[in-house]
């Protein structure tokens, strides 16, 4: 049984001398919830936003917010993305020397936990934390930027997630390259949560039509 299909635009791309109103449109162009790239510079190579943008445009909006933190010292910054309105709390696990602990924090605080797995990183990480999980991040790009190139391999790390989830309430993510012409193939594999930032604010429909567009693809290719 497929898991329900939720597209999560990522902010990157929208225009932040007016990011509240294009969280606002992103709403209502009938996303499920807001993906925020939260970049520190160190972790990756690029800097994006902290916890009072989030916080200040959080009252304006009613669906869920997710914090995506591309940092290298989550644990001390994971209590002000929850405190921002941030119910999704997603680390990475090549930034955590005690993973399990990592996101036992994010559950205490109230907060989904959920966990990003970079390219290289084998899903067996997540073996001993699934039962802490209500989301594994399946990266399609090496974080950083978005407008990338979806990194098709990542497939067969997808199928594997999923399998390795059996029995588990836990959502599948996949997050970069996501487009019109990838995300069937994601759905295929195993993911039903997926983020998009370039191809949805480029899309020929707009916005509403995007998310549509992508949404019906998912859902057609989960059977
Ligand atoms: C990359 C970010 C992704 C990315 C998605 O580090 O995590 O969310 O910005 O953007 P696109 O869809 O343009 O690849
Ligand atoms: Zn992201």
């Amino acid at each position: 049984m497929s898991r329900p299909v939720a597209i999560a635009p990522s902010i990157l791309p929208a225009d932040f001398s007016r990011l509240g109103e294009e969280c606002l449109k992103l709403q209502e162009a009938g996303a499920d919830r807001i993906h925020w790239d939260v970049m520190d510079g160190v972790f990756v190579p690029n800097l994006s936003l902290g916890p009072d943008i989030i916080a200040a445009i959080r009252p304006h909006l009613t669906i869920d917010f997710e914090a995506h933190l591309m940092v290298v010292n989550p644990d001390q910054l994971i209590h002000r993305y929850v405190e921002a309105g941030c119910s999704t709390i997603t680390v990475h696990a090549e930034a955590c020397t005690h993973l399990h602990r990592t996101l036992s924090l994010i559950a205490d605080l109230g907060a989904t936990p959920a966990v990003a797995l970079n390219p290289h990183t084998p899903a067996e990480v997540i073996t001993n934390v699934r039962d802490l999980l209500g989301l594994v991040l399946v990266m399609t790009v090496n974080p950083g930027f978005g407008g990338q190139a979806y990194i098709a391999p990542m497939e067969a790390k997808m199928t594997q997630v999923a399998e390795m989830l059996e029995g588990y309430d836990c959502d599948l993510q996949v997050d970069g390259g996501i487009s019109p012409t990838t995300i069937a193939a994601a759905a295929a594999a195993g993911a039903n949560v997926f983020v998009s930032g370039s191809a949805l604010f480029n899309h020929p429909d707009g916005l509403a039509g995007g998310t549509k567009d992508l949404r019906q693809r998912a859902e057609d290719a989960q059977g």
